[in-house]
């Protein structure tokens, strides 16, 4: 078979492998406790589920235009307006299948053979990977302080006239952090200076610890929606657990929108009309939906951070929002990936390596799961880690033995 170069490329996901993984070795019975879910457990919203359930039963399954539902593009008006503090037309949205497909369309959009996209280190999985599909140039910006907090002179280092946009996730998959409001008012602002594209990925906007407010960027621009480079992309996979219904969305410039709608024309038509009106359903429905799972989330982080403090060796950088952190075990192994494939091998225990995310040595661990899969699994990663701890364990009747690195 012969597959083009650009495709041999391109890594899998690396999360998505590790969950199908998972499955595997739990439909053989092992006892496998994941810790690198990237969804929550909760079901998903009622609004939703009647709202798509109503469209179902009229039969009436068919296209939407391009850019989504009417009706959904005027929801997602109203979310701007009130959580962005922002008035937006409906021709400044685009909705697509999931928040992925809204980022690669953006990319598609505006990226030139060679063209550079800064990404800030620890990055999410899927950033370099998709801006390779459109054969741009993925340049990383690691912060050199030990912490997940670049400074502005950092990204401005990496800034060449090749540079078309930055990609800024906060709250951060892997990290879990908020970016402050000074490092985003100075993005922008140097973002608009040099006339790079500013991309938000906000997924994960609401679902932070009590009182932590992410920064709007509109907050910190003096420009027209018109005139702006600002590009925000949100959706309803994380904000409301709706994972499976596969609907994110984009607000920018009307030409940039107009753009990627002929791009999505030509790839997906549209994101499914069911999906888009559990997505309306959602976001009209109470929202007090997002608040308990936002407490949840916030219940399990504190779980995890206590289980994570108490653990000889790892350090870690408290998470404020998502449901995520990436702690380092640089004190056991450097080589995340080897570290990773012990800890599933021996604890039954799935991670994720820290170099799929541009950062080796550490990590990345969800609480989105049980607090008993928060509390067990960390407890058997201090198992398989401790040079002092016994050579074997027990779970259920599976005994666990113990290797070396
Ligand atoms: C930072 C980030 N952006 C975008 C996405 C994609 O979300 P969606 O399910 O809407 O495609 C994810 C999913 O894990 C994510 O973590």
């Amino acid at each position: 078979m012969s597959i083009s170069q650009l495709a041999g490329s391109i890594k899998e996901s690396s999360t998505l492998a590790l969950n199908e993984k998972a499955r595997v070795l739990r439909s053989k019975g092992e006892p496998v406790i994941h810790l690198g879910v990237g969804e929550p457990k909760n079901p998903a919203p009622i609004a939703a589920l009647l709202s798509s359930a109503a469209k179902l039963n009229t039969g009436d399954i068919k296209y939407t235009p391009t850019g989504g539902l009417p009706s959904l593009k005027k929801a997602i008006v109203r979310y701007m307006e009130e959580n962005y503090n922002r008035r937006v037309d409906p021709e400044n949205i685009i909705v697509s299948t999931g928040a992925k497909q809204s980022l690669y369309n953006i990319l598609y959009s505006i990226i030139d053979p060679q063209d550079e996209v800064i990404l800030l280190a620890p990055y999410w999985v899927s950033y370099p990977e998709m801006v390779k599909m459109v054969h741009g140039v993925p340049v990383m910006v690691t912060p050199e302080d030990g912490t997940f907090h670049p400074r502005m002179e950092d990204i401005e280092r990496q800034v060449t006239s090749y540079t078309k946009a930055i990609i800024i996730n906060s709250p951060c998959n892997p990290s879990g952090v908020v970016y402050s409001q000074e490092f985003i008012s100075e993005v922008v602002q140097f973002c608009e200076e040099k006339g790079i594209y500013l991309i938000l990925d906000d997924i994960y906007q609401k679902l932070v610890e009590n009182g932590v407010r992410p920064a709007n960027a509109y907050d910190y621009t003096k420009k027209n929606l018109e005139d702006s480079k600002l590009i925000i992309v949100n959706g309803v996979s994380k904000l409301y657990g709706m994972t499976g219904f596969r609907i994110g969305w984009v607000v920018a410039r009307r030409k940039l929108i107009e753009t990627m709608a002929k791009i999505q024309s030509q790839i997906t038509s549209n994101a499914s009309v069911i999906s888009q009106a559990a997505a309306e359903g959602a976001l009209l429905g109470v929202q007090s939906v997002v608040e308990n799972l936002r407490l949840e989330i916030q219940n399990h982080r504190e779980v995890m951070i206590r289980e994570l403090e108490a653990f000889n060796g790892v350090r870690l950088i408290k998470p404020q929002g998502t449901f995520y952190c990436f702690p380092d075990f640089r004190a056991y192994e450097t080589d995340s990936i080897k570290l990773s494939k012990f800890l599933l091998e021996k604890a039954l225990v799935v991670t994720v390596p820290g170099i799929d995310f541009g950062m080796e040595g550490h990590l990345r661990l969800s609480y989105a799961g049980s607090i008993k899969d928060v509390t067990e699994g960390v407890e058997r990663l201090k198992w398989a880690l401790d040079p002092k701890a016994p050579n074997e364990i027990y779970i259920g009747d599976r005994k666990l033995e113990r290797d070396w690195l």
